[in-house]
């Protein structure tokens, strides 16, 4: 029988690098990538669209399973077309964040989105960036990694990208914020924040990225078949 298709599971908070270490590492290893942030985000840009009542699980359950989010890779890098607009930048914001781990909650917006995250996987292995990809999406991943690093250290990495980009927010708000959306992810009663219990926790505290790509790629065994 062949063996099913190999999965590296990256986890964690908002802001302990996910998102450039399972970038690099998917690089690497000539995998595909899932950034399944990005479909909470394309669902709650879909929402906001189309003026949905955020108190309303109904509509936003059928939103879910409406919206179309495709991933193009090309020369701006990776691009998200949402319904076939290209909503990149939108997904970006902090406000749709906010918006993602508010939708997130809902379980059966979580159950609408399980079995797209599970066709991404295809040969030859895939990287997967989120809360839940090693404890409810694959829980039979092949190496499962839990990056963490401390709530000071996350919003000083955001404020920096921030100001990079021209845009000016306080530091204390945007510790503020990171804390109160770990607390909601954490706490929620579907699939909440946490390490699968068989995860590799690394905290990226003081880490550079090379560094902690490296350590991750030490946990994927080579394949043998
Ligand atoms: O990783 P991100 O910041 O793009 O995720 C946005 C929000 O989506 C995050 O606050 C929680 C939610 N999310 C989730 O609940 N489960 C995932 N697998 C990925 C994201």
């Amino acid at each position: 029988m062949p063996s099913p298709v190999p999965v590296l599971t990256i986890d964690g908070p908002s802001g302990a690098g996910k998102g450039t270490v399972s970038r690099l590492a998917a690089m690497r290893l000539g995998w595909h990538y899932l950034d399944s942030g990005a479909l909470y985000r394309a669902v709650g840009v879909a929402a906001s669209w189309a003026d949905l009542d955020l108190s309303d699980p109904a509509a936003l359950v059928r939103c879910t399973f409406d919206t179309a989010i495709e991933f193009h890779d090309g020369p701006a890098g990776l691009r998200v077309l949402v319904n076939g607009t290209d909503a990149t930048d939108e997904l970006r914001l902090e406000t749709t964040g906010t918006l993602a781990s508010a939708i997130a909650a809902i379980p059966e917006v979580r159950a609408a989105l399980k079995e797209r995250q599970r066709a991404f996987r295809r040969e030859p292995g895939l990287v997967a960036d989120g809360r839940d990809m090693g404890t409810v999406i694959f829980p039979d991943a092949t190496a499962k990694v839990f990056l963490t690093a401390s709530a000071e250290e996350r919003a000083r990495r955001r404020h920096n990208q921030l100001k990079e980009k021209g845009v000016s927010v306080t530091f204390d708000g945007l510790l503020r914020e990171i804390l109160a959306r770990d607390a909601r992810d954490a706490q929620r009663a579907v699939a909440p924040l946490k390490p699968a219990d068989d995860a590799i926790l690394i905290d990226t505290t003081g880490l550079s990225i090379d560094e902690v790509v490296d350590r991750v790629l030490a946990l994927v065994p080579a394949r043998t078949d």
